[in-house]
C-alpha cells in the first residue's frame, strides 16, 4: 500500500506563503444605504482614485499569489492534484506550529498561533496533549510504513529498510523532540495533579511546557491514551531497526519493563495511567462535559491493546496481562453506549452501567447536560481507533473479545448517518444540498461555541474532514469484504447512497452486482464532497484553515491556522489515496 505519495520528494520551499492572510476578518462591509450615499457624493476625481486603487490592489494580490507559488492556481488541475498540493501545504502549516519557530518548546505542538489579540480571535496559544498526539500521528506515516500505524493489531516484528525515505532524519528528529517535550509535560505538577496522582490527565499546558493554572474542564483522560498510541509505533520501529542505541532509547525514554512508573518512560507511564484510571470520569474532548465518553474509552482500549503487545515484546508479561484485561473491560463498557431506541451510539453517558453491583464505577455525574449525544467524536472514534481492514489479523488473546468498531459495522454506519443528518437545515452554507453532496458539519447540533464565546456555533474543519475520511474507510472496507447482506439499523445510510434501495433488504450483494459496485464508487464521491467543503478554505481563505467555517458565508471563524484542522485534512487525504490505490482507481 503506498503511503504519503504527496509528501515524498516534495520541495517544501515551494509552498512557503509569504504572508499570513485572513479572509473574512475585514471590517464589515458598508451597508447598502451608506454605499449609495457615497455614490451620490462621488465625482469624477473620486472615480479615478477608486479605479487606480483597484488596479493597485489587483496587482498586489497577483504579486502575492505569484510569490506564493500558486501562480496558475487551480486551473487545469485535477481534484487529485489539487488535494496533493493542499495536503503538502497543510503539512507545512502543521510544521509551522511546532516548536521554536512558533515560540514553543522544541517538539510541542501549539494549537493555533491565535493569541486572543483581536476580538474575533480566541487565545489558543497553548499546547494540548490530545491535539499534539493527533497532530504528530498525522505526521507519523510520513516515515513509518503503514503496518506500524494500527499498533493495537501489531503483527511484527518487521524488517526495516533504513534507506527508504529521504526526509527520514527530519521526521525522526521531530518525533524525538516531541518525546522529550512530553517527558517534560508528564513530570510537571499541574492542576490535575502530580506525576503519580492524575497529573498525566491535564489537558493543556503553556507553550514552554509549564502548567496552565486557569480554570478548565479537567481532567481529560484521552490525552495519555492518544500519546501512547502515537508513540508505540515508534517503539516498535526502533525495536525492529534494533541498533543497540535504538533498544537503549526505548528503554530509557519510552518503556522500561523494569520500571512501573518513573519520570522519563513516557509510553509506560501513560499505559499505567490509562489502565488504572479509565474507569474514572473526566471531561470530553470538547472540554465541556464531565462524564464518560465513547471517544475517550475507545482510544483507551486501543492504547491498552497496543500496550499489551508492546509489553509482550519486551517480556513484561505481568503488564501484558494487566493491560489486556483492562482493555477487555473497557470493550464491554463500549456497548453500553448503544441506544437501541435512538438507533445510534451515544457519545457520552453520565455513568457507566455495570453488570455486577459491587463495581464502583456507576457514579452519577450531577448537571449532566440534556443532549441528543450525536457528536463528531463518533467519526473521530472511527478514524482514530476503529478497526481497519488490514488490522484483522491473528486473535492474540482468544479469551478476550473486543468489540468490532469498524467502518462497515451497521451500528457504526447508523451512528454516522444520524450524526450527519442531525445538521439538516442548520447551516446556510450547506444550501439546498443533500447530505450526500457533502455538508459542512459541526461538533454537535446543540453547540453554541462560536469560536470565541457563546452565541451560535458553526461547522468545524475537523468534523467535516472526519466524515470525509470515514467514507473512504467505509469504501475500502466494503471493497475488501466484497459483499453486504440486508440492511439493519443502517438502512437510512444505505438507502440515501444506493439506487433502488428497495431491492436490498433481504438479499446479499457482492462484487460484480451493479448496485454493489456502484455503491463502492459512490462512497468515494460522497467522501470527496465533504473533503471539498473543508478544502475550499484553502482556495478561498488565503491558503489557511481556521477552526470553524462560518455557517452563513463560509468565511474562517475562530482560532486561525488551527493545527488540528490541518492534520484532519492531511489524514483524510491520505485515507482517500489509500482507498483509491486499493480500488485501483
Ligand atoms: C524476551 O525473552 C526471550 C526469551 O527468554 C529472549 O530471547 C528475548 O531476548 C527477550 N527480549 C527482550 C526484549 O528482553
Ligand atoms: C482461555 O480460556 C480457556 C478455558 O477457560 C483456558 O483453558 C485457557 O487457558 C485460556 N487461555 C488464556 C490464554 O488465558
Ligand atoms: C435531494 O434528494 C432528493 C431526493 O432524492 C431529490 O428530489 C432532490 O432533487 C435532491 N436535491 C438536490 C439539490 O440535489
Ligand atoms: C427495509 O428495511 C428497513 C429497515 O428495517 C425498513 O424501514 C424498510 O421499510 C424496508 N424496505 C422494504 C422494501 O422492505
Ligand atoms: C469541489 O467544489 C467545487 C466548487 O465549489 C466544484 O466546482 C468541484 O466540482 C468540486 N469537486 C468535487 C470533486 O466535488
Amino acid at each position: 500500500m503506498p503511503q504519503n505519495r504527496f509528501f515524498e520528494g516534495l520541495d517544501m520551499e515551494r509552498f512557503s506563503i509569504p504572508l499570513y492572510r485572513m479572509r473574512g476578518y475585514e471590517p464589515l462591509a458598508k451597508s447598502g444605504s451608506e454605499v449609495k450615499q457615497k455614490k451620490r457624493v462621488s465625482n469624477d476625481k473620486r472615480c479615478w482614485v477608486i479605479v487606480i486603487g483597484l488596479i493597485v490592489t489587483v496587482c498586489f494580490l497577483l504579486g502575492v499569489t505569484f510569490a506564493g507559488g500558486w501562480s496558475d492556481g487551480y486551473s487545469g488541475k485535477t481534484f487529485d492534484q489539487i488535494l496533493s498540493l493542499e495536503a503538502a501545504l497543510a503539512k507545512k502549516k502543521i510544521l509551522d506550529n511546532i516548536g521554536p519557530r512558533i515560540g514553543a518548546l522544541d517538539g510541542l505542538v501549539v494549537a493555533s498561533p491565535s493569541k486572543g489579540d483581536k476580538p474575533y480571535l480566541p487565545n489558543y496559544y497553548f499546547t494540548w496533549t490530545r491535539d499534539s498526539a493527533l497532530v504528530h500521528s498525522s505526521l507519523l506515516s510520513s516515515f513509518l510504513p503503514h503496518a506500524y500505524l494500527t499498533s493495537y493489531a501489531w503483527s511484527g516484528p518487521r524488517k526495516v529498510d533504513r534507506t527508504r525515505h529521504s526526509n527520514f532524519k527530519m521526521n525522526e528528529d521531530l518525533i524525538r523532540a516531541y518525546i522529550h517535550s512530553q517527558d517534560r509535560i508528564q513530570s510537571t505538577t499541574n492542576p490535575s495533579g502530580g506525576f503519580m496522582d492524575g497529573g498525566l490527565n491535564e489537558p493543556k499546558f503553556q507553550v514552554d511546557g509549564s502548567p496552565f493554572r486557569g480554570d478548565w474542564g479537567r481532567p481529560q483522560r484521552d490525552g495519555p491514551a492518544l500519546r501512547a498510541l502515537r508513540l508505540i509505533p515508534y517503539a516498535h520501529f526502533l525495536l525492529d531497526r534494533s541498533y543497540s542505541l535504538d533498544v537503549k532509547y526505548v528503554q530509557e525514554n519510552l518503556y522500561d519493563p523494569q520500571q512501573v512508573k518513573v519520570p522519563g518512560r513516557i509510553i509506560k507511564n501513560d499505559l499505567e495511567e490509562v489502565a488504572s484510571g479509565w474507569m474514572k470520569h473526566g471531561f470530553d474532548l470538547w472540554e465541556e462535559v464531565d462524564g464518560y465518553h465513547f471517544f475517550t474509552l475507545i482510544v483507551s482500549m486501543r492504547a491498552l491493546q497496543a500496550g499489551a503487545i508492546l509489553a509482550s515484546r519486551l517480556n513484561d508479561t505481568g503488564a501484558e496481562t494487566y493491560y489486556v484485561q483492562q482493555a477487555g473491560s473497557i470493550g464491554e463498557k463500549l456497548e453500553d453506549f448503544w441506544d437501541d431506541e435512538k438507533g445510534y451510539y451515544l457519545s457520552s453517558l453520565p455513568k457507566l452501567p455495570s453488570k455486577n453491583s459491587e463495581s464502583s464505577i456507576s457514579l452519577d455525574i450531577p448537571n449532566f447536560p440534556s443532549r441528543e449525544w450525536q457528536d463528531c467524536s463518533m467519526p473521530l472514534s472511527l478514524i482514530h481507533a476503529g478497526n481497519q481492514f488490514d488490522s484483522a489479523n491473528v486473535q492474540r488473546y482468544p479469551n478476550i473479545t473486543f468489540p468490532v468498531f469498524g467502518p462497515t459495522n451497521p451500528r457504526v454506519l447508523a451512528t454516522l448517518d444520524k450524526y450527519i443528518k442531525s445538521f439538516e437545515g442548520m447551516y446556510k452554507i450547506n444550501g439546498g444540498k443533500n447530505w450526500t453532496q457533502g455538508w459542512a458539519l459541526g461538533r454537535y447540533k446543540e453547540d453554541v461555541y462560536d469560536g470565541v464565546g457563546k452565541s451560535i456555533a458553526s461547522p468545524w474543519h475537523i468534523c467535516t474532514n472526519a466524515i470525509a475520511q470515514s467514507f473512504y474507510l467505509v469504501q475500502s472496507q466494503l471493497y475488501v469484504e466484497g459483499s453486504m447482506d440486508g440492511f439493519k439499523v443502517d438502512f437510512g445510510f444505505w438507502s440515501d447512497i444506493m439506487k433502488e434501495s428497495v431491492n436490498f433488504n433481504d438479499t446479499e450483494r457482492r462484487t460484480g452486482d451493479v448496485n454493489f459496485d456502484e455503491a463502492i464508487v459512490r462512497l468515494g464521491e460522497i467522501g470527496d464532497g465533504f473533503l471539498n467543503v473543508s478544502r475550499r478554505a484553502f482556495e478561498e481563505g488565503g491558503k489557511s484553515m481556521s477552526e470553524q467555517i462560518d455557517r452563513n458565508n463560509g468565511n474562517p471563524r475562530g482560532a486561525r491556522d488551527l493545527t488540528w484542522s490541518y492534520s484532519s485534512f492531511v489524514t483524510a487525504v491520505r485515507a482517500r489515496e489509500e482507498a483509491k490505490a486499493l480500488l485501483g482507481l
